[in-house]
């Protein structure tokens, strides 16, 4: 089995779940591909059955042929749009598609039997429009159980558990919406990551104040900058 990190980290995030649950589980995996992380939660004894889907029945394939195998039993794999091929399940994995692919199965597909919702707790990790993501979450009052960032083999991935059937307020504030609520700088790979953005916002170092003070996302973006270097301490 490929224990990447980041498979890992995700399968950590279901344990937790089912740690608030305190029930057996079915899971279903959106978009699952190469279906590892398929693989590895269906090895839970707390998971009676993972549906894993992908809209591309070419990439489905490559866990249909690690299904026959492995002979691994606990896997339905399903080919269709999103949310749309699964009646229900308990937790919903939804990595390595983009925030507003994310934000669109959500609104679209979730709520489709007699108004009420497939599943209500998401595990998220976007592949790209996190701060979107978060956006969406926050505006509609979603409950977000936690978010943070992982980092493996040098690249950064934040992870979002929400509950969709409970309102939460979460503040909009600069860290919550742009690095993620739970991330603390003690953490080496949250360190890392404020690193990877302070370096990407380096570009301030040749604005002039007048040229930020004009744009409301440069000036968002220049109070996040400030930010890191102080939890950084440069
Ligand atoms: C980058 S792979 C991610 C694989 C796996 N989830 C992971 O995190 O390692 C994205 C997969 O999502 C599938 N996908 C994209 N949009 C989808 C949708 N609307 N519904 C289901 N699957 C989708 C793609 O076909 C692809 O196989």
């Amino acid at each position: 089995m490929k224990t990447y990190k980041r498979i890992n980290k995700l399968a950590e995030a279901v344990d937790f779940v089912h740690e608030l649950l305190n029930k057996n589980l079915v899971i279903c995996d959106i978009g699952t591909d190469h279906g590892y992380l398929a693989e590895k939660t269906s090895c839970q004894d707390y998971v009676d059955k993972v549906i894993a889907t992908d809209i591309s029945s070419k990439s489905l394939q490559k866990l249909i042929d690690l299904i026959k195998l492995k002979d691994l039993k606990k896997i339905e794999t399903r080919v269709g749009d999103g949310l749309s091929v699964i009646d229900s399940a308990d937790v919903t994995i939804i990595a390595g598609i983009g925030g507003f692919e994310i934000i669109s199965m959500l609104e679209k597909q979730n709520k489709q039997i007699n108004g009420k919702n497939k599943c209500n707790y998401f595990i998220l990790q976007p592949a790209q429009n996190v701060v979107e993501l978060r956006h969406w979450i926050f505006d509609k009052k979603i409950k977000l159980i936690s978010d943070y960032v992982i980092c493996d083999a040098d690249r950064f991935y934040p992870i979002l558990i929400i509950n969709i059937a409970e309102k939460k307020r979460t503040r909009k504030n600069i860290f919550n919406i742009w690095l993620g609520r739970d991330n603390k700088v003690s953490d080496e790979d949250f360190f890392k990551y404020l690193i990877e953005v302070y370096d990407s916002l380096a570009f301030f170092k040749t604005l002039t104040k007048k040229r930020i003070r004009q744009d409301k996302v440069l000036k968002e973006k220049f109070i996040l900058y400030k930010m890191i270097e102080k939890l950084i301490d440069v």
